[in-house]
């Protein structure tokens, strides 16, 4: 890892005048770096220093440590689980937004859900993973998308899991109560209207959307196996944090987790192209990716979906 030691980073105030922190030493930088990395998925190179210093300062003070470096030795010493556990949270973006891009939501409602519908038996419920749900609101844009469906699905399930590997945020999912600022950003007024109700200066989503989801602490390096098969997969705008084998590898997971007639939409950033030979983009949405025959080990697609 390249040098990470020119930076000023995570002293904790002292009183009187505010001093220049001390640089980050490489051992430490390359703890919190390494620890990131394999819990997390997430990279950090040495140009993300000042991120270390605002997230993980506050840590720091908690602790009562002078420092990241001080942070570090204590993340390297024998107990520092619940510590790590918190590093980790404290470094996720957790930054989401109601029907975030139009596009992937569109799709979803107009051809990926009548098409699964129509595919499958009467009884079988419909499986949708919203995979980095962070505060719940793209798992709530599919869950009122579900509602509006209601005519076309009758009494078929549709399951909708949302899961994430940081905490607070899922507390939050959990209870579904947004600020305005928040649903102003993506959310219709006649959706708003529909599914919220007004809380003092917040808006609680109603119960109904509540119980459509389950929200559940996942970590995308684990094997998803025990999540079960799903039809529906959104993982966006988490991969972009991955290295590309890290990339790779939750594609390749995902891509086995998902029916083979399944569709997966990652963010607008995101791709599979050069990165897994087991997801290729569907013809019909960018974004939009179903699995290949590699991912199921057959020797040709059987998808009815048409790929680019
Ligand atoms: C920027 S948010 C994306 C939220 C939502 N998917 C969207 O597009 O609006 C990224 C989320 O990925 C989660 N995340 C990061 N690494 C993860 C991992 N290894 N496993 C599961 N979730 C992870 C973060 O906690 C964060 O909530």
């Amino acid at each position: 890892m390249s040098t990470a030691t020119s930076a000023p980073t995570g002293s904790a105030p002292t009183a009187g005048a505010p001093t220049a922190s001390p640089p980050l030493p490489q051992a430490a930088f390359d703890t919190l770096a390494e620890l990131l990395r394999t819990r997390s998925g997430l990279v950090i190179g040495p140009d993300k220093i000042y991120l270390l210093d605002s997230r993980l300062g506050p840590i720091a003070r908690r602790e009562k440590l002078p420092n990241l470096a001080a942070l570090a030795a204590k993340l390297r010493a024998p107990g520092g689980e619940r510590l790590a556990r918190d590093v980790v949270d404290a470094m996720t973006t957790n930054e989401s937004l109601f029907f975030r891009d139009t596009k992937p939501f569109v799709h979803f409602r107009t051809l990926a859900v009548p098409r699964l519908h129509a595919a499958r038996s009467a009884g079988t419920p419909l499986r949708v993973w919203s995979a980095a749900a962070s505060t719940g609101q793209e798992a709530y844009s599919l869950a009122m998308i579900v509602a509006d469906l209601h005519p076309l699905l009758g009494d078929r399930r549709v399951e909708i899991l949302g899961t994430d590997l940081a905490r607070e945020p899922l507390v939050r999912a959990r209870e579904g109560v947004y600020s305005q600022f928040e649903v102003q950003r993506g959310l219709p007024v006649q959706m708003l209207v529909k599914h919220f109700r007004k809380e003092e200066q917040n808006w609680r989503i109603s119960d109904a959307l509540r119980a459509a989801v389950t929200f559940r602490e996942w970590n995308l390096l684990d094997d998803p196996g025990p999540l079960g098969r799903f039809d529906i997969v959104f993982c966006r705008n988490v991969l972009i944090y991955f290295d590309p084998p890290t990339k790779a590898r939750v594609l390749g997971a995902i891509a086995r987790q998902m029916a083979p007639d399944g569709v997966l939409y990652l963010g607008g950033a995101e791709t599979v192209l050069g990165v897994t030979d087991r997801l290729a983009a569907l013809a019909d949405q960018p974004g939009a990716y179903g699995p290949t025959a590699a991912a199921r080990g057959l020797a040709e697609p059987a998808a009815p979906w048409p790929q680019a």
